[in-house]
């Protein structure tokens, strides 16, 4: 069974956002059977990287809106953002020392980070997106 399931609850109503957020979720489930299967430290690694590339590009996505059309919670949106990118990067050289050993906690650490930014902060944003357009 997947770690982290998609449902209706977790929709923000825009469908390239959706469709982003199940990509990442795809990720994190994908990460998260490696990590169980016990794949090598390289596959994680390669998972690792392309789950901050794809999490960067989807945090650009929302961030580029909000800025082009004035949302008055941008700056504490981008906060979230860029705490989870730092956080990322730190378990990445954690793991890159060997002083870390990926485990389960680090999967659900992200899970649940998610799920919490989308269902609070990313909610927050739907109607004022849907209001400019953003399909
Ligand atoms: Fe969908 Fe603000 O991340």
């Amino acid at each position: 069974m997947a770690l982290f399931s998609w449902s209706e609850d977790l929709s923000v109503k825009i469908k390239s956002i959706d469709e982003q957020h199940m990509k990442l979720i795809n990720m994190i489930n994908d990460f998260y059977e490696n990590i169980s299967n016990r794949s090598s430290k390289e596959n994680i690694s390669i998972l690792i990287d392309e789950m901050k590339k794809y999490t960067f590009e989807h945090f650009s996505f929302e961030e580029k809106y909000m800025i082009q059309f004035g949302y008055a919670d941008y700056e504490a949106h981008k906060k979230e953002h860029d705490l989870f990118v730092t956080r990322v990067d730190e378990i990445e050289k954690m793991f890159n020392d060997g002083k870390f050993f990926v485990s389960l906690e680090v999967t659900v650490f992200i899970k649940d980070w998610l799920r919490t930014h989308i269902q609070g902060e990313d909610m927050k944003y739907s109607e004022f997106f849907i209001k400019n357009g953003i399909k």
